[in-house]
C-alpha cells in the first residue's frame, strides 16, 4: 500500500546557517520516524549542507528542480546525476512556479521527469490549475493534461519512483487552500487515470500529495481524507514547529499513531 509523504518546498529561502538549523531541528524531533516518509527540499546550493545534516536520519532531500541532460554546455543547470552525486533522493519536476512564473511546458517537464528517473533519482510531479480554469469548470481537464504529458509514456515499473503533487495554483501562498471534499476528488480523478493506463495494483500504490497553503491547523482535515496521501508544503515548512506538526498530523489523520 502506498505511504504517506510530507515533503517540505523551501523555494528560494533561509541561508546556509538557517538551512542546517532547520534541518537539524526536524532531525531532533522526527528523524527516527518510520510511519511516513519525510523530505525537505532547500535550494540547490543548500543540498549538500541539508543531506550533511540529515545524515543518520529517516529524513530525505528534494531539488526543487533538475534538467533533463546529463552534462554539457547548460548554463546554470543541475542534472540528475549531480543531485544523486551530493545525496538526494527527489527532484520536484513541474512545480506551479516553474510552470507559470518561468514557462515551463508540460513537453519540458516530462523530459526532466523521464531524466530524473532514468538518473536513479524519485520524482515528485507537481499539477494543478489556475484559478481561471476552475472557475471555468476545466479543472479536471487541466489536471488530465499535465498528468498524460507527464506520466503516460513511463512503464508500470518507472512508476514505483512517482509521487505525484496536487497543487491547485490558487492555493499556493494565498492561505487559501481546496475544501478537504474538493481536492479529495481531484486526487480521485488522477487515481483512477493512473489505472486506466496503469492498473489497479500501480493506482494503489501511487502516493499523491496535496500541496497549497497546508498548515498545522488544516493538515489533519486535508490529510483525513481518503485518496489525500501527505502534503507538499510551502511556506510552513520554513519552521521546524510547524513544519513537525503537519507531520504528526498527518500520522494521526492517516490512523497511524
Ligand atoms: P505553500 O506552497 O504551502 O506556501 O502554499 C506550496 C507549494 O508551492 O509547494
Amino acid at each position: 500500500m502506498r505511504r504517506a509523504f510530507v515533503a517540505g518546498n523551501w523555494k528560494m529561502n533561509l541561508s546556509l546557517a538557517e538551512t542546517r538549523a532547520l534541518v537539524e531541528g526536524l532531525k531532533a524531533e522526527v528523524g527516527d520516524e518510520t510511519r511516513i516518509d519525510i523530505a525537505v527540499g532547500p535550494p540547490f546550493v543548500y543540498i549538500s549542507e541539508a543531506v550533511n545534516a540529515a545524515a543518520g536520519s529517516v529524513i530525505k532531500v528534494a531539488a526543487q528542480d533538475v534538467y533533463f541532460e546529463e552534462k554539457g554546455a547548460f548554463t546554470g543547470e543541475i542534472s540528475p546525476g549531480m543531485l544523486g552525486d551530493v545525496g538526494c533522493t527527489y527532484a520536484i519536476v513541474g512545480h506551479s512556479e516553474r510552470r507559470h512564473v518561468l514557462g515551463e511546458t508540460d513537453a519540458l517537464i516530462a523530459k526532466k521527469l523521464k531524466a530524473t528517473l532514468d538518473g536513479g533519482l524519485k520524482v515528485i510531479l507537481c499539477v494543478g490549475e489556475l484559478l481561471e480554469e476552475r472557475e471555468a469548470g476545466r479543472t479536471a481537464e487541466v489536471v488530465k493534461t499535465q498528468i498524460v504529458a507527464g506520466l503516460f509514456d513511463l512503464s508500470a515499473e518507472a512508476m514505483a519512483n512517482v509521487v505525484i503533487a496536487y497543487e491547485p495554483v490558487w492555493a499556493i501562498g494565498t492561505g487559501v487552500t481546496a475544501s478537504p471534499e474538493d481536492a479529495n476528488e481531484v486526487h480521485g480523478m488522477i487515481r483512477a487515470l493512473l489505472v486506466e493506463k496503469f492498473g489497479d495494483a500501480v493506482a494503489a500504490a501511487t502516493t499523491i500529495q496535496y500541496g497549497g497553503s497546508v498548515k498545522p491547523e488544516n493538515a489533519e482535515t486535508l490529510m483525513g481524507q481518503p485518496e489525500v496521501d501527505g502534503a507538499l508544503v510551502g511556506g510552513a515548512s520554513l519552521k521546524v514547529d510547524a513544519f513537525v506538526a503537519i507531520i504528526r498530523n498527518t500520522i494521526k489523520a492517516k490512523g497511524l499513531d
